[in-house]
């Protein structure tokens, strides 16, 4: 777009910022609780509530998901993601605890609902919170196989949408997976059932926290699946592809290191979420904690980024303290 700029001082572009009306009546992105997609983290009685590196953030007990869906639902957001932090005995190589159809996810998925069925439960597609080995899929001499995993997948997919679930999000970056879990949706009579992949998710270092929240041990790292973040061109064939396979909306994480992909693929015409992932998140509360930022001015602004880049949702830990904060003038 070729900008058209007249000179100083006929034009003065302080005349737009000069009051806070001015400042509303030009402001060109908004940042709304239903922008805002709530990730919880679901623990048995035996684990502790506390996440050492993600402060204000707990794993709940499925008894309290009521309470706490009701009043994120209160404050205006109309979807959760979930995940779930398996117990050590129940892991398995093959991560088979994945397909219980009464594990956490399910159990999770019931009760919600049950007591406020008007929020949109999404829950999260890969493996690594059921393997001994924390990978997203099944091994075979020491990588992630391909193809085994995506049938894996596919019974994961089935299991939690039996539990009620209205949407899922594989995030295990296999070839292919998003064709396969659409026919699987499609056969079963689940046509109605949103799939939203992560169409971009790079082998990045701000996933620690969350690994530490499902209690995930990874042995050696995601590379062979997750994408370079050196890469662009790559990360937009990812998305082209999934879109091609029947994706309803694709996310792209982590979120604030990766504008520029959001930025990319906005005029694919797809929804595109950004996701504000754990170290993103623990970057800010603990630079807000030692008194160095604002914290809830700069979740409002990171998230506001998000949107100017194009992204339509915001998928942050944080979405319940943005939305509270959001009543306030952000001036
Ligand atoms: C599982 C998964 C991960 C995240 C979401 N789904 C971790 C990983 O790939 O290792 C990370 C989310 C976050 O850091 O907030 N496949």
């Amino acid at each position: 777009m070729a900008l058209r700029v007249a000179p100083y001082p006929h034009l003065r572009l302080r005349r737009l910022r000069q009051s806070s009306s001015a400042r509303s009546l030009f402001q060109e992105n908004h940042l709304l609780p239903k922008d805002l997609i709530y990730p919880i983290f679901i623990r048995e009685s035996t684990d502790l509530a506390e996440i050492p590196t993600m402060p204000g953030v707990i794993r709940h007990l499925v008894e309290e998901l009521p309470d706490e869906i009701e009043e994120a639902y209160r404050l205006g957001i109309r979807a959760v993601l979930l995940f779930p932090k398996t117990p050590d005995a129940l892991k398995t190589d093959d991560g088979a605890e994945a397909f219980n159809s009464n594990n956490l996810v399910c159990q999770a998925i019931r009760k919600i609902k049950q007591h406020v069925p008007e929020m949109v439960v999404f829950t999260d597609i890969a493996l690594d919170p059921y393997t001994t080995h924390g990978h997203d899929g099944i091994l075979k001499n020491g990588d992630v196989d391909n193809d085994s995993t995506i049938e894996a997948l596919v019974k994961q997919s089935m299991n939690q949408v039996a539990a009620g679930a209205d949407g899922i999000c594989p995030s295990d970056m296999m070839d292919g997976r998003i064709q396969a879990i659409r026919e699987a949706l499609e056969s079963s009579g689940h046509s109605n059932v949103l799939l939203i992949s992560y169409g971009v998710k790079y082998a990045s270092c701000f996933y620690g926290p969350f690994r530490g929240a499902v209690g995930a041990s990874l042995r050696g790292n995601k590379k062979s699946y997750q994408l370079n973040p050196a890469n662009l061109t790559e990360a937009l064939r990812e998305i082209s592809q999934d879109i091609m396979e029947g994706a309803d909306g694709v996310i792209i994480k982590p979120g604030l290191p990766y504008l520029d992909v959001i930025a990319s693929a906005k005029d694919y015409g797809v929804p595109l979420w950004a996701y504000q992932v754990s170290g993103e998140y623990a970057m800010i509360r603990y630079a807000g904690q030692a008194g160095a930022i604002d914290e809830e001015k700069a979740f409002y602004e990171t998230c506001l980024s998000f949107k100017r880049a194009g992204a339509s949702k915001i998928i942050t830990y944080a979405a319940k303290k943005i939305a509270k904060c959001l009543t306030k003038i952000m001036d």
